[in-house]
């Protein structure tokens, strides 16, 4: 596996590759990153992984400073996982001059959930995610449905702007307890971690609502934050969404159950496809 720093040398390296498969992460790679990549090995080609902990999708008041940087680790992880080339541009190299020109996703998927409570963070992703496929211009990429909501907007970024490209959408990998991976659990304390599991729990429970013919969606929504409440979570919001674009359920389409909430100083995401 080569690790490349510069975008003149990975373009020079995959200058005669057909098929390049591409995994974009923040590093401090977990299951759920490898089984992003071993999706990216089963196509045709080459797998190439990146890391960049990608500042313009953080605000001022976030955890850029702290969030986990462990590039070593990572790599052992990404070669036994299978990787061919991992991408670890330092932020002067994917950033040289100010970034003035940025990716306005459209409102309706980037300015709500997420985006509502992160203003400006589907901007800070899609135009990383935009540049990195301009550098590595990869025939499939991999995002996880982790996060539902940002594959989505790549989904939509990808169509509207014709990138050639085939999104892949790995399953969300939870550990025993149903808690799904995520860098930020390392944030967690050792009670908190045991606590975290409700989350996934409280999606669970709206799900199978729903699945049993609930429809009064408001009223499922306020019972799930009020039971995460009840147990000294500061959520954000459980919403039931249509699964194509986040939009209220008007009828029996394909649903997701999105959540986010706070415990403790960490900020945890989930969603259950209903
Ligand atoms: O999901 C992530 O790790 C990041 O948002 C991504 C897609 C690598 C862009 O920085």
């Amino acid at each position: 596996m080569r690790v490349i720093q510069t975008i003149a040398e990975l373009r020079s390296s995959l200058s005669t590759e057909r098929h390049i498969s591409l995994v974009p992460t923040m590093g401090n790679l977990h299951e759920g990153h490898l089984s992003l990549v071993q999706a990216a090995r089963r196509r045709e080609g080459v797998v190439v992984a990146s890391i960049f902990v990608n500042p313009l999708q953080f605000a001022p008041h976030e955890d850029f400073a702290r969030y986990p940087r462990t590039l070593d680790d990572d790599c052992d992880l990404l070669a036994e996982g299978g990787c061919d080339i991992v991408f670890t541009p330092g932020p002067q190299e994917m950033y040289p001059v100010p970034q003035e020109f940025r990716v306005q996703p459209s409102a309706t998927v980037a300015d709500v959930l997420e985006g509502a409570f992160r203003p400006g963070f589907f901007i800070g992703v899609s135009t990383v995610v935009l540049k990195l496929f301009n550098i590595v211009q990869p025939t499939v990429a991999v995002f996880g449905k982790k996060d539902y909501q940002q594959l989505l907007v790549v989904r939509q970024m990808v169509g509207q702007l014709c990138l050639p490209i085939e999104i892949i959408a790995g399953e969300t990998v939870r550990d025993a307890s149903g808690l799904a991976l995520s860098s930020r659990n390392g944030y967690l304390t050792e009670d908190e971690r045991s606590e975290a599991t409700a989350l996934s729990s409280c999606l669970l429970r709206v799900a199978e609502r729903v699945r049993s013919g609930g429809r009064d969606w408001s009223t499922i929504e306020a019972t799930a934050v009020d039971s995460l409440q009840a147990r000294g979570w500061h959520p954000d919001y459980v919403a039931i969404r249509r699964r194509s674009d986040l939009g209220a359920p008007t009828r029996d389409e394909l649903l997701v159950v999105l959540g986010a909430a706070r415990l403790g100083s960490t900020r945890l995401i989930d969603n259950i496809e209903i």
